[in-house]
């Protein structure tokens, strides 16, 4: 595969990327053991192929991920957007401890660390990772705008919102992205998010776009993941729920089998149509992976184009799903929707 994919803005004068992003998480943390030589390879053929939004994050790692491709960020700085966050702090003496903090000068140390690590001196694109509703949102949008006119940083991203705030933050500073879980199995993001961002210009970003690997039938119980596997402590993929829940990914691979294409091109295929369903300006998937041969797979979903009958196929799958996203879903946008 040489050809590559094609470009879209994010946000109205946000930065161009190619319509396919790369997360970056699992190549240090969460998804089982990682090797650095073939994380590394998988960066630079993303790019070779088009991929130009690269997803980070302070939290992944604790910072390891950052310094992972920190090197080839700084190699490929004009071609690369670089995407990271805040907002959810670590404990290094308990590895479920998950703080959230919003607070001004919180996000002023938590850029320069992220700068530090990654050996830049700007980031394209900073996300607020959580929201604490105890911090007013123009307080924190307010302190990332700050960060815009430093010269620390060029857009701003929120993930995990909801549309009304959505809407408050977009009237303190312009909003490039909104990052939230979006994907055949979670749809939480279209009932207030997804038409408050089509009607403001900004970007979806779906994160976990193929549900951890589920819908790829990568794995049908977490049970199977490897003892340190993040994925083992999800409500979704364990017990009961994990059954019923394989069982509904089937039209999955049932299309993918009739198109000759594989379960995880057609859970990406299905994002970018996204875009025309919702009159969305742009939607970004971010599919995450440690290799280059499901890197080239995952591309191959920018050249699929499901049909009506398989759209409505899908259309069903979501309301299906038993188990929450998150064993604790207090700090997700689903938690404030009214
Ligand atoms: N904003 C947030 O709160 C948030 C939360 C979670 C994630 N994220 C971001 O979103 C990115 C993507 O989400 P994600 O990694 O959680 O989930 P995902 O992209 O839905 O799935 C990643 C998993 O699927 C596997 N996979 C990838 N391509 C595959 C294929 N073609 N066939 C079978 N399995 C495949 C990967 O394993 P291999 O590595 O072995 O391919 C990995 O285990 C992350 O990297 C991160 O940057 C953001």
């Amino acid at each position: 595969m040489s050809s590559t994919i094609e470009t879209t803005r994010l946000g109205t004068d946000g930065p161009v990327v190619g319509v396919q992003g790369l997360g970056c998480m699992g190549m240090s943390e969460f998804y089982g053991p990682t090797d650095t030589g073939e994380a590394l390879a998988t960066l630079e053929r993303a790019l070779e192929l088009g991929v130009t939004l690269f997803d980070t994050a302070d939290v992944y790692g604790s910072g390891a991920n950052e310094e992972l491709i920190g090197p080839f960020v700084r190699a490929h700085r004009e071609q690369v957007v670089l995407a990271t966050k805040f907002a959810i702090e670590r404990r290094a003496d308990d590895p479920h401890y998950r703080g959230i903090n919003n607070d001004p000068a919180y996000v002023r140390r938590a850029v320069d660390a992220s700068l530090r690590r990654l050996g830049v001196d700007v980031i394209d694109l900073y996300y607020m990772h959580r929201r604490d509703p105890q911090v007013p949102l123009a307080e924190s949008v307010g302190a990332m705008a700050e960060l815009v006119a430093a010269g620390k940083v060029r857009h701003l991203g929120l993930s995990e919102v909801t549309g009304p705030e959505l809407r408050e933050a977009h009237a303190v500073h312009p909003i490039a992205a909104l990052q939230s879980e979006w994907s055949i199995f979670a749809r939480g993001v279209e009932r207030s998010a997804v038409p408050a961002a089509a009607e403001l210009g900004v970007a979806l970003v779906p994160y976990s776009p193929l549900g951890r690997g589920f819908l790829t039938g990568a794995f049908a119980d977490a049970g199977q993941l490897d003892a340190g596997d993040y994925r083992r402590h999800l409500p979704q993929f364990t017990g009961e729920n994990a059954a019923g829940n394989a069982e509904l990914v089937a039209p999955i691979g049932k299309i993918a089998e009739r198109r000759g294409a594989t379960a995880a091109q057609v859970a990406l295929a299905w994002l970018h149509q996204r875009t025309e369903v919702h009159g969305l300006t742009a939607v970004v998937p971010i599919p995450g992976t440690r290799r280059r041969t499901r890197l080239e797979e995952n591309l191959g979903a920018t050249r699929l184009v499901l049909d009506k009958e398989e759209l409505a196929e899908l259309e069903p799958i979501s309301a299906r799903v038993s188990g929450g996203r998150y064993a604790d879903m207090s700090s997700t946008a689903d938690a404030r929707e009214v």
